[in-house]
């Protein structure tokens, strides 16, 4: 099969920090071209990681009958509209989390997707570093007994009111930011769709984004998630999957270094001093560049639906709940309808 040639749309911090680094790597991919709204921006850009082809502007990017797999790192509002305009021009879409910031939206997409022929993915890397792998095998293997919780933390600093993050109307706030992946992590551990949702957030007064941000999540059987999330706390991840008999931790959930040998302790809750824990210790491995393989192969075997598809709805319809229940202070349903007709 040949590689696929990547698209890259706009110079952002997260292309240039870990995709591009891991595309250069990754099997079956071709780093082919960057586009930015500034040209400067995407020569620049596009030397510093030997990309042969530099656009002044998206569509142009979009135009070009070469690229196979258009990877979509824009600030959030621009997820859907970017995906949708590559799905029209026939390109794949790798769209960075979270990719739909409604329902709606997110049914659009999946739709474009469906009749265009092409695969469209949301970028949870997490899913594919091989400490979520192990972690699901051993909740598989019944090591913890079944699973009753997940819980999550996932904070860091930036009051910088020119981040993308610390912006309102381009897709701001910690929910959407960092609150997506405990989202993603409890729906991916208990292979379920939660049935109800509260939040309760705590606004930054001058961005008018949440930067604090705590929410529960009931899935069918009872298990529970509870998570929050901060963009101006101090900087830590944890995650906690807990069982009737047993409970598992890991080290660096969320961005463990691709250098980094990535460490989950299995306890078995024998007493509370650690006589029945152990530690398992994971190869160290490049997340972004197994996700970018793993978008490839599902390129390959023309796997348009409805894997991708369901988890980007799933998600869509998660954080469009959570953020009715911090509005409303009750739970929320969970619905994965528009409630339009067609759905
Ligand atoms: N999976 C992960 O590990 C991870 C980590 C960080 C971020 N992300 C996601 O990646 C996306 C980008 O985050 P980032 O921190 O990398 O953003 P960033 O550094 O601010 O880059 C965003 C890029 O989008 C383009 N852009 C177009 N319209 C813009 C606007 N109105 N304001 C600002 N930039 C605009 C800019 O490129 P040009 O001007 O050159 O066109 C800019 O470089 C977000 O969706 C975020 O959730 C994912």
């Amino acid at each position: 099969m040949k590689n696929l040639s990547w698209g890259i749309l706009g110079t952002a911090g997260i292309a240039r920090k870990a995709m591009l680094p891991a595309l250069r790597e990754a099997n079956g991919c071709c780093l082919t071209a960057v586009a930015s709204r500034d040209i400067v921006r995407a020569e620049a850009m596009a030397g510093d990681f030997g990309i042969p082809r530099a656009y002044g502007s998206y569509e142009a990017l979009l135009a070009d009958p070469e690229i196979d797999v258009i990877y979509n790192p824009l600030p959030n509002h621009l997820h859907v509209p970017l995906t949708m305009q590559a799905l029209a021009a026939g390109k794949h879409v790798l769209c960075e989390k979270p990719l739909a910031l409604t329902l709606a939206d997110a049914h659009k997409v999946t739709a474009a997707a469906k009749s265009a022929g092409r695969v469209v993915a949301e970028a949870f890397m997490t899913r594919h570093h091989p400490q979520w792998l192990r972690a699901h095998e051993l909740l598989r293997a019944g090591r913890i007994g079944r699973l009753t919780g997940v819980q999550a933390l996932f904070s860091y600093c930036n009051d910088d009111p020119a981040n993308v993050r610390n912006q309102k109307d381009i897709g701001g706030g910690g929910l959407y930011d960092v609150g997506c992946y405990a989202v993603d992590t409890a729906r991916f551990f208990f292979g379920a769709e939660p049935e109800a949702v509260s939040c309760t957030i705590d606004l930054d007064p001058d961005f008018g984004t949440d930067r604090l941000t705590t929410g529960a999540a009931h899935f069918p059987g009872g298990g529970q998630l509870s998570f929050t999330v901060s963009t101006q706390s101090a900087l830590v991840q944890q995650l906690t999957l807990l069982g009737t008999e047993g409970y598992l931790v890991f080290d660096a959930p969320f961005n463990c270094p691709a250098d980094h040998a990535a460490r989950l302790t299995i306890d078995s809750g024998a007493d509370l001093l650690g006589s029945g824990r152990e530690l398992l210790t994971c190869t160290p491995a490049d997340q972004y560049r197994l996700q970018a393989e793993s978008f490839v192969r599902e390129v390959q075997q023309n796997r348009t639906a409805p894997a991708t598809t369901g988890d980007i709805l799933g998600n869509a319809a998660v954080l469009e709940a959570l953020t009715r229940a911090a509005q409303s202070h009750r739970w929320e349903a969970i619905t994965t309808t528009t409630g339009q007709a067609g759905d």
